[in-house]
């Protein structure tokens, strides 16, 4: 008697789990309140350099206005190859999450050949709290790669659907070249100017006790649910359908792996990704020597996100 109670409990909760209330949301001006910048050296080595806040209101590398939030990089600086990389934006949220949903809703994200635009999470002391890739590509290469990065041991990827497409699984940084392990999505309008011709999209991320999920919704796709269409005050993960990608906790220890995280959102040119498969992405001259002569080639290359929403 007592035990199938607690049994009824158990279950109860679980389900309870999916449902979230909305806690930040975040449009136009309100990103540049709850976001800062940081002008910091590229650890991926990219030909970029971040600017801080002043400098990026002042070239209008961040550009709030509406249900507008324009993130770019500097498009019409020939640069010095002796010199600095091409000005572009790095910013943190200042608050961390840990179990949580998150809402994107972008209607343009950069785009062009050299170019390695990223939104993630990750926390302090990298690799220590982990890292989760939700949109990341380089080159205009689609479709979106969703990755975790972690410390090594107890964290692979399992994909028990046969539309994820796996790519490596083991997430530890330190072999493989830190590619982590990545499930590559199928549809084709999460990246790049597929993404953008289409009118963007809707990306959202969940992370729990028993997984990390991350799905994508095309503008266009006609099969968004509502309450992520609309950025709605509650939402219910278990009304999303299945994911583009999940990371199940049977072959990851999310506790251990992943700590209080920040949100990200940074556009580097060329690094350790977008440089090295730049020879196989039928892109012109070499990825420096691109960026460096190259500026009206980067007057795509701009995020536009409509709002962000977060969910605990
Ligand atoms: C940019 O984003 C990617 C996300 O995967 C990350 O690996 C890289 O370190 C980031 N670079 C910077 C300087 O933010
Ligand atoms: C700044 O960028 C925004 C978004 O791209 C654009 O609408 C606006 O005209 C720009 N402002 C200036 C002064 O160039």
């Amino acid at each position: 008697m007592l035990l199938s109670f607690a049994s009824v409990l158990l279950t109860t909760q679980l389900v309870l789990g999916a449902s979230y209330t909305q806690s930040d949301s975040h449009t136009g001006i309100g990103f540049l309140k709850s976001f800062s910048y940081q002008a910091i050296p590229d650890p991926t080595h990219g030909r970029v350099n971040y600017v801080d806040g002043f400098t990026a209101a002042n070239d209008n590398l961040t550009y709030a206005s509406g249900d507008h939030f324009v993130l770019r990089t500097d498009h019409w600086t020939v640069l010095d190859p002796n010199g600095p990389g091409r000005n572009s934006v790095r910013i943190q949220s200042n608050k961390q999450y840990t179990t949580s949903a998150m809402i994107f809703n972008i209607r343009h994200m950069p785009q062009g050949c050299g170019t390695w635009p990223a939104v993630w999470t990750v926390g302090e002391d990298w690799p220590n709290n982990g890292e989760i890739d939700v949109l990341e590509g380089v080159n205009d290469q689609g479709p979106n790669q969703a990755t975790l990065h972690t410390t090594p041991g107890l964290c692979s990827c399992p994909y028990p659907h046969a539309s994820m497409n796996a790519l490596l699984d083991d997430c530890d940084t330190f072999i493989n070249s830190n590619s982590g392990c990545g499930v590559k999505f199928v549809d084709t309008r999460s990246y790049g100017p597929i993404f953008n011709d289409h009118g963007g999209g809707w990306y959202a991320m969940e992370r729990s006790e028993t997984g990390i999920s991350v799905w994508f919704w095309s503008r266009d796709a006609g099969t968004v649910p509502w309450e992520v269409e609309v950025g709605n005050e509650a939402v219910d993960t278990d009304n999303w359908g299945e994911p583009s990608a999940y990371f199940s906790n049977t072959e990851c220890n999310m506790d251990s792996k992943f700590g209080p995280h920040n949100i990200v959102i940074n556009l580097t040119l060329c690094g350790d990704w977008a440089g090295s498969a730049y020879g196989d992405s039928e892109c012109p001259s070499t990825c420096v020597d691109y960026v460096n002569n190259n500026p009206w080639a980067f007057e795509d290359a701009y995020f536009d996100f409509q709002w962000l929403k977060i969910y605990t």
